[in-house]
This record gives C-alpha cells, structure tokens and sequence, in this order.
C-alpha cells in the first residue's frame, strides 16, 4: 500500500518550523497555506516561509483569475524551484476568501477551476492538485471532481464537509469513498482524521488513497507516527523542538511561539490559567519562563 500523510494546509499555523516539526515526526508531505495568487504578480508578496530542507512541500494558491493564478506558479516555481508540488484552494469558507471569488466560491464555477488548473499545469513542471469541499452532495461533487479530472491534475484533495457547514458536524466519509471509487486519479481524503492509524485504515478501506490531518496535527505534531504526548514533559519538549528547529533559521515570533504554545499543552490543566498570560508574554524567553514557572507552581 503506497500512500502519504498529509499535513493540511493551515493557515496562520503551519508555518516552515511546524512544517518541519511534523516532517520530523513522520509527515510525508506539508503545504504552504493560502498564497495569494494576485499579490504574487503584483510583486506584493514573495514565499519567504519555505527551506530547502522541507520534503515534498507543496504550495497552495488562492485566487479566481485562471491567468494570474497560472503566472503565480509560475513566479513561485522560479523563485523556490525545491517546492514539490502545487495546489489551488476551492475550499476556503472564510468570508476574507471568498468576497474575492476565490476559495470556495469557485465551487460554483467549476469552469474556472477547470481553467486555472490547466493554467497552473501549463506553467509549472511539478504536480498539480486542487483542493475542495463537498459541493452540496455526493452527485454534485462526483461531477466536479469528474470535470476537473480532464485537466490532467495529479490528485484531488476533498474535506468531507460543505463551505456552509464550516468545520461543524463531521466530515462525510462515505462520500469521500463514492468519490474515489468514481474517480480516476489519486483522492486525497480530509477531515476529523486524529491518528496515523485512522487515516491508514481509510486508505486501507478504500476510502481513499492517502489522507491529510488539520486540526488534530496542531496539537499533536507526533501524530504521524501514532505517538502522542501524553505527560506535561513530553508537551514541553516539543514546544522547545518547535523553537529550536526555527532559531536554526531565524528568531521565532512571540505569536508563533504562543500559538503552539497553547496548542501543545492543551490537557494539561493548568495551561488554560496560562493563556491570559502568555497574551503578554514581549519574547520566546518569557513564554518559556512562564511555562516552567506554572510547571514548577502544578507538580
Ligand atoms: C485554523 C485553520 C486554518 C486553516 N487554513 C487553511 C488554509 O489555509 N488552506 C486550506 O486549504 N485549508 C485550511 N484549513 C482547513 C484544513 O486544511 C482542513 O481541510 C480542515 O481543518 C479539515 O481537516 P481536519 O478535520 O483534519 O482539521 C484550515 C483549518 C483551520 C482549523
């Protein structure tokens, strides 16, 4: 069974150091999240947050302009030729996303997708995949997915769930599979994945080829390799993993830091305590400090 461990795309979150952390810890694959694809070509914005040292990197690419979202490719894949693969986002809900047509608002134009992905595959040499929401139902869906498979992109990254149901109720695995088995490239299946051995049980079930983890991998970087941390100590550790793969680079952000932070010693009892505190943390020093501190104080 060949398949890959996907670290989704999050925006905010998954920056290089976390990318890395989840390399580390058994992920296969990761992806930058949510490039847009206009500030690109504009000049505006340029890929600073991706190493060399980062394997099977993809990019995701966010807009509603076949051409510019094509251009962007281009750009980038000159600018960071080490990147593997790349990615259009149709499924972005947030309202920042969609009131410029892109994201999931180009469900609805399943053309457009079409075009933008022949764009994307004109300019770059490397893998092209899209990634959606269920469109309304199963059949809508199968149709998409069936349409956009005549632009000759590599896979399909599907998350069980409708833009409007956000990230409520559960992802629609069964929907998924009818997706995979009518489809003829490659399904990447997302959503409510926790454990490394879940998401192998789905490709091992046939529900789809390889699998890709958000929210649970936020938390928990070891998933990819069925580990967890369990004791405040094994939580601590990778926090300090997170900063010392980044310093290797650069000073991490007292916002980046923090976020893991909280993210990683969530079920530890006292870190909620913490959370108003580490909002006033001014370094890296002082967020660790104050951790250790509460540590000390909740043997
Ligand atoms: C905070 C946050 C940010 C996200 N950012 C992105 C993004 O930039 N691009 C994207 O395609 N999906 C994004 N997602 C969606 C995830 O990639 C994933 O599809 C979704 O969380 C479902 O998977 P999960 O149940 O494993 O979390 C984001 C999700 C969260 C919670």
């Amino acid at each position: 069974m060949i398949y890959k461990s996907y670290l989704a795309p999050i925006d905010e979150y998954s920056d290089f150091a976390f990318r890395l952390l989840c390399q580390r810890h058994g992920a296969d694959a990761t992806c930058i999240p949510l490039v847009n694809s206009m500030a690109i070509v504009q000049g505006k914005l340029s890929i600073v947050d991706a190493k060399e040292k980062e394997r099977n990197l993809g990019v995701q690419i966010v807009g509603n302009d076949p051409k510019i979202i094509g251009k962007a490719c281009e750009i980038i894949s000159m600018e960071k030729p080490f990147l593997s693969w790349f990615n259009l986002n149709c499924g972005c809900p947030s309202s920042r996303t969609m009131d410029s047509g892109g994201g999931s608002a180009m469900l609805a134009y399943p053309k457009k997708i079409s075009q933008a992905l022949s764009e994307m595959k004109k300019k770059v040499d490397k893998p092209v995949s899209v990634k959606i929401r269920v469109k309304t139902n199963r059949k809508y869906t199968i149709k998409l997915c069936k349409e956009l498979v005549k632009t000759e992109i590599d896979s399909i990254i599907l998350h069980g769930r409708t833009p409007k149901q956000g990230y409520s109720g559960k992802a629609d695995w069964e929907l998924i599979r009818a997706v995979s088995s009518e489809v003829d490239i490659p399904i990447i299946g997302n959503g409510d994945i926790v454990s490394l051995s879940q998401g192998k049980g789905y490709v091992e079930d046939g529900y789809c080829d390889s699998f890709m983890v958000g929210r649970a991998a936020m938390s928990n970087p070891m998933l990819f390799s069925d580990e967890k941390p369990e004791s405040f100590d094994d939580k601590i550790k990778l926090l300090e993993e997170y900063v010392e793969i980044h310093r290797k680079y650069s000073e991490p952000s007292v916002k980046h830091v923090r976020s893991k932070a909280i993210n990683f010693l969530s079920g530890v009892d006292w870190a909620a305590k913490l959370r108003n505190s580490l909002s006033r943390a001014k370094s890296v020093v002082e967020i660790l400090t104050m951790i250790e501190k509460q540590a000390e104080e909740n043997p």
